[in-house]
């Protein structure tokens, strides 16, 4: 386990100018020449952002109320994280892709132009989830900490730091979430926010349901919206990530539930951190059309 664990906490790679963790870099030829099916469904997001939410809403749809699988399959191989590459013993999401029929959920963290091609060549469909910045700062840190798949986050100052200059996996969330937002147009992307999921999940989920082509009965949306509530989530085995061996998942240091709410930065952050993101926020978001709720 010791060797496993140095190899996960390793610290970042730079990917085509991406900051990445060194086990995605090393698998990068395979994850970019990465093959999709036409009715394969990529789910997008910078982490922490609601992705688990998400495949949760999206399975639901496409089975029409909670499957078997769903009950028995936890998230992570019911929509395979596409660049996640652990050390041996466990599988990656190539691997676990390899094997599953279609229609397929791909889960991915990968800012937009490091997204394979062939997911656009075969003009899949993709549903992207914003959050904003303040709110997966803070998710992030946690999940840091209770994630040894992740480098060390350092402390706290360095964190927030690393964050807003965009020296995290994954990289910087400025560009993410406005990579995806320019690239939406003449793309099958449906483009989410949490904020608004969370606010009125009816909505946001029949919205959803319309770019996959279903509609949902009251019935079928009651059960949804139950099934998917984060405290339905967080006691789901198949969906809170108690699953993953505890040595890689640390719930006991912060559970990956952890409170899914909107404004949790404020709890956190000083007023002289505050002060910075706003301004570090507004220089970068200057030139965009899009925006963000950081309260209800
Ligand atoms: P917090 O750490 O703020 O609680 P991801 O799945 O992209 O890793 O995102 C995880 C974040 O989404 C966590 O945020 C988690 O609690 C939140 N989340 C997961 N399921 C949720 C739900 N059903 N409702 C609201 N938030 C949810």
């Amino acid at each position: 386990d010791a060797e496993v664990l140095k190899h996960l906490r390793s610290g970042l790679t730079d990917l085509q100018g991406v900051p990445m963790t060194l086990s995605v870099t090393h698998r990068w030829d395979d994850i970019k020449n990465f093959s999709a099916h036409p009715d394969d469904l990529l789910i997008a997001t910078y982490p922490k952002s609601g992705t688990t939410w998400m495949v949760e809403i999206v399975d639901s749809i496409r089975n029409e109320g909670i499957s078997q699988e769903m009950r028995s399959i936890p998230s992570l191989m019911r929509a395979p994280f596409l660049e996640m590459n652990p050390p041996a013993p466990f599988p990656s999401g190539l691997d676990i892709l390899k094997t599953m029929p279609a229609p397929r959920m791909v889960k991915t963290h990968l800012p937009f132009q490091l997204v394979p091609q062939s997911f656009w060549d075969n003009n899949c469909k993709a549903i992207y989830i914003a959050r904003n910045a303040k709110d997966v700062l803070i998710s992030y840190y946690y999940f840091h900490k209770m994630n040894t798949g992740m480098p060390e986050p350092g402390t706290w100052h360095e964190f927030f730091d690393n964050f807003l200059s965009g020296k995290v996996s994954w990289g910087s969330w400025f560009d993410h979430v406005t990579g995806w937002w320019d690239a939406r147009e003449g793309l099958r992307i449906h483009y989410v926010f949490y904020e608004d999921l969370k606010q009125d999940p009816v909505k946001e989920i029949k919205k959803v349901a319309l770019f996959l082509g279903k509609t949902l009965n009251k019935e079928l949306l009651d059960t949804i919206l139950e099934h998917t509530s984060f405290n339905k989530m967080k006691d789901n085995p198949m969906t809170n990530f108690s699953t993953v061996p505890p040595f890689v998942f640390k719930h006991d240091i912060s559970p990956f539930m952890r409170k899914g709410t909107v404004g949790d930065w404020k709890l956190h952050l000083t007023v002289a951190e505050n002060e910075r993101f706003d301004e570090e926020y507004q220089r970068r978001m200057a030139a965009t059309s899009l925006t963000f709720r950081t309260e209800l």
